[in-house]
């Protein structure tokens, strides 16, 4: 396994995720946990990652000196190479010469590292690599016994290595995709320079996460809250295969769910998989706690804080159940405890309920906590759920309760629900629901005039919304065919009895944001 130090790169995760696809396990620390901590991890090979700082700064992180002595292979990437170079004895300056986005690197000499993988040969005979590079400084003198295998025009030394001491460094970013190499350069370190194979595959992880499960609860109880959300279902599906009637599932059906999806839910479940669901039908409870509300946030606060007072009713007729599953996944946790992980044993605030009862005796089980979101789902069809419930696009834990502007009431999660139904039914038809990374229908409890045959309607209003998206932080609303907006809009006014306008949402995150509320 591979240990990454984490210098606050905003592409350490790629880093990560790059060598999981690589087939190694690998895990993110902070740059200044202790040499003992990278012992216990006993990893094959160590990988710097970037960071916002200069080493040429007062007080800038540096790698533990232990990493240089440990006799283990090295890569510094961007930051990682420049205080490899610094704490090495050879020099970085801040340079005027910036260098942002694309650029051409020139192998220089024979490397370990980088011979034999490039994008093209220079009339020399050199290879070049396209490349992505993101930095202000640079090296200016190797350090002692480093040799230079690599140049660029704005980094005159853009690859180091030591290759006694397997000890490298690279200015440029091989883990972005921009890098069209990238990955054969990670692989090129992690299997061939640090000598791990590639293990870490699906089936692997399916084996390895079952056996740790069984081995941590023995014959004990588990229970866990499902959503239908990817996570929870994936728990569920591991779980299931791991202890199978040990496992019983709470499901929350709030009324506030898409079309049908509380009968998908037990159906895939319940009736196909013979998972042990308790389904607690709170539509009412729900409904009669929301009446009368329009703040948003207090919304969210009634609709997690009854979740949590629903799932303890239940946890409390189970009075064995001595474990509580949780779906939380390794961004999650990297997230939260600055990216030391394995340290601070967080709760996620379940992005479905917002925090956990605090008197809660349950002892924790979080089988996902070491995978990245792509790892889950293919988890997931490794274990056999269906893939439109694995790919399926992010649903907010407040649901509906969300998408319906003002005050819930029930009349308007039925309108709302047969639009959107219609909405991602034709998304799917013409093969556009992969192509955005969330879609939804909003309802808007205001009315307007529209004319439908000779008649008058006075209606509401429906909102739709598509964005595409890598991290959900910003997003930019998907620029779908007019032909395909002109088919939900007519489909929807022609179907739902109730709305008479259509309106497709063209605000960016930011500043507007994905949900409405
Ligand atoms: P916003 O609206 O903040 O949404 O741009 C970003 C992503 O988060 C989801 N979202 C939520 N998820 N509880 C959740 O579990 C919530 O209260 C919540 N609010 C927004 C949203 O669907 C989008 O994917």
């Amino acid at each position: 396994k591979i240990l990454i130090l984490d210098f606050g790169s905003q592409y350490t995760q790629l880093i990560a995720r790059r060598i999981r696809e690589i087939g190694v396990y690998c895990e993110i620390y902070s740059y200044d946990c202790s040499a003992e901590e990278i012992k216990n991890f006993a990893p094959k090979g160590i990988i710097l990652s970037g960071g916002p700082d200069s080493v040429t700064g007062d007080d800038t992180p540096r790698a533990p000196q232990s990493v240089f002595e440990s006799g283990i292979p090295v890569l510094g990437i961007c930051y990682g190479m420049q205080t490899i170079t610094e704490q090495l004895g050879g020099k970085v300056e801040t340079s005027n010469h910036r260098e942002f986005g694309y650029a051409q690197i020139r192998a220089r000499g024979h490397s370990k590292l980088l011979t034999g993988i490039e994008d093209h040969l220079s009339p020399e005979g050199f290879g070049l690599l396209d490349v992505w590079m993101s930095h202000g400084d640079r090296v200016t003198q190797l350090p002692d016994g480093f040799k230079l295998i690599a140049s660029s025009d704005g980094a005159p030394i853009a690859g180091i290595a030591h290759e006694e001491r397997d000890f490298y460094g690279l200015q440029f970013h091989p883990e972005v995709t921009h890098t069209k190499q990238g990955t054969r350069i990670l692989s090129r370190f992690v299997l061939d320079i640090c000598g791990c194979d590639a293990l870490w595959t699906t089936s692997h992880i399916a084996e390895d996460n079952i056996k740790a499960v069984r081995e941590k609860v023995g014959t004990d109880q588990v229970i866990l809250g499902l959503s239908g959300g990817v996570d929870s279902s994936v728990v569920a599906a591991l779980l299931h295969k791991a202890i199978d009637q040990q496992l019983t599932c709470v499901f929350v059906d709030t009324g506030l769910l898409r079309l049908h999806e509380g009968d998908q839910v037990m159906a895939t479940f319940a009736q196909h998989m013979g998972v042990k669901v308790i389904r607690v039908d709170a539509e009412q409870r729900y409904l009669h706690a929301l009446q009368g509300v329009t703040d948003p946030e207090q919304k969210r606060k009634i609709i997690g804080g009854l979740f949590i007072d629903i799932f303890d009713e239940e946890a409390g007729k189970l009075s064995n159940a001595k474990w509580l599953a949780q779906g939380t996944i390794y961004p999650d946790v990297i997230e939260s405890a600055g990216s030391k992980s394995g340290k601070a044993h967080l709760i996620k605030s379940h992005h479905n309920v917002g925090g956990l009862p605090e008197n809660m005796t349950l002892k924790l089980v979080e089988p996902l906590r070491d995978l990245f979101k792509d790892e889950v789902r293919k988890l997931g069809l490794e274990l056999g759920l269906p893939a439109d419930m694995v790919f399926r696009h992010p649903f907010p834990g407040p649901g509906l309760g969300v998408r319906i502007l003002g005050e819930v009431k029930k009349e308007f999660a039925d309108l709302l629900r047969k639009a959107d139904a219609i909405f991602i039914e034709e998304l799917y038809r013409h093969d556009l629901y992969d192509k955005v990374s969330q879609a939804f229908a909003v309802f808007l409890p205001v009315k307007s005039v529209g004319v439908m045959g000779d008649g008058r309607r006075y209606d509401y209003v429906i909102a739709i919304r598509a964005v595409e998206t890598i991290d959900f932080m910003t997003a930019r609303w998907a620029h779908l065919p007019y032909e395909f907006l002109d088919l939900i809009s007519r489909r929807i006014i022609n179907e739902v009895a109730g709305i008479s306008r259509v309106t497709y949402d063209i605000s960016g995150k930011p500043p507007a944001t994905i949900e409405w509320e």
